[in-house]
């Protein structure tokens, strides 16, 4: 039998262990809007460094960013089972923005693909009903910027355009391990799941961003039509916008 690594510590790396613990935890909840009792036990047991994930999350994003904390550790978490449950694939995102999430998801997992879809214009306006957006929402954003803040790197691909067109110049044998939807709208949601849904290795996981949020209601509407048929269901994640989660069977 192998001993829990934590009980092979001495007395003063344990001290010291709680004593970070009780900083961090401070520090995070020092923003007075969410409160956290303790951070997940994963993150002592691996070399996370949460205040530098913090500062990538929260970067020119910080007033909304900051109010969900648990967001980033669920992301967190996420990837760190999947690396110690050994599923094999890259990594995927459609809806980058800013590239808040993307950074995150290269940071903890930089020796896998990961594959980016933005407009990086915003809303299309082929996307703008049902939801009655207007086009061009998240403008606010460029595909260089992004670029120069989640890195440029033989492992970063970045499809800049209207999603699902940009997936034809995409290898249609790439298999992922993770996928991250958040593009808000029901068109591109729906699209994504067609797109990346049987790509998904088994034990793969795909992250529905807003899925129970009622300011985006076209995100939960693709979800229920393109499940319908599907063994899986969604579980609702208790972050600031409800991410709902799918485990491939
Ligand atoms: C909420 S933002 C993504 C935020 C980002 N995931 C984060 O957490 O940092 C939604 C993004 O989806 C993109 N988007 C929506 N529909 C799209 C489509 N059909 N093709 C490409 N990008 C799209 C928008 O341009 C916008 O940048």
């Amino acid at each position: 039998m192998t001993l829990n690594k934590s009980s092979q510590l001495s007395w003063w790396q344990k001290k010291k262990r709680s004593i970070i613990k009780r900083l961090l935890i401070r520090f995070v909840n020092s923003s007075d809007s969410y409160v956290i009792q303790h951070l997940p036990e994963i993150l002592s047991d691996t070399n996370i460094k949460f205040s530098q994930l913090r500062e990538s999350w929260i970067y020119q994003n910080e007033d909304n960013n900051n109010k969900d904390l648990v967001r980033l550790l669920f992301l967190i978490t996420t990837v760190e089972e999947l690396k110690k449950s050994n599923i094999q694939g890259a990594l995927a995102e459609l809806g980058v923005y800013r590239g808040n999430s993307a950074k995150i998801l290269h940071s903890l997992c930089p020796e896998r693909d990961l594959y980016l879809f933005d407009t990086f214009t915003g809303f299309d306006e082929k996307d703008c009903e049902p939801e009655k957006e207007s086009a061009g929402g998240f403008s606010n954003t460029s595909l260089e910027q992004v670029q120069n803040f989640v890195g440029k790197k033989d492992t970063i691909h970045y499809f800049q355009g209207y999603f699902p067109e940009t997936t034809h110049q995409l290898d249609p044998n790439i298999r992922y391990a993770l996928v991250h939807l958040d593009a808000d709208l029901y068109k591109p949601t729906k699209s994504g799941l067609e797109y990346f849904y049987d790509k998904l290795v088994p034990g793969g996981v795909l992250i529905l961003h807003d899925y129970n949020n009622s300011r985006w209601p076209g995100v939960a509407m693709a979800v229920k039509e393109f499940f319908g048929d599907k063994p899986e269901m969604p579980i609702v994640i208790p972050d600031k916008s409800g991410s709902g989660l799918i485990r491939k069977v």
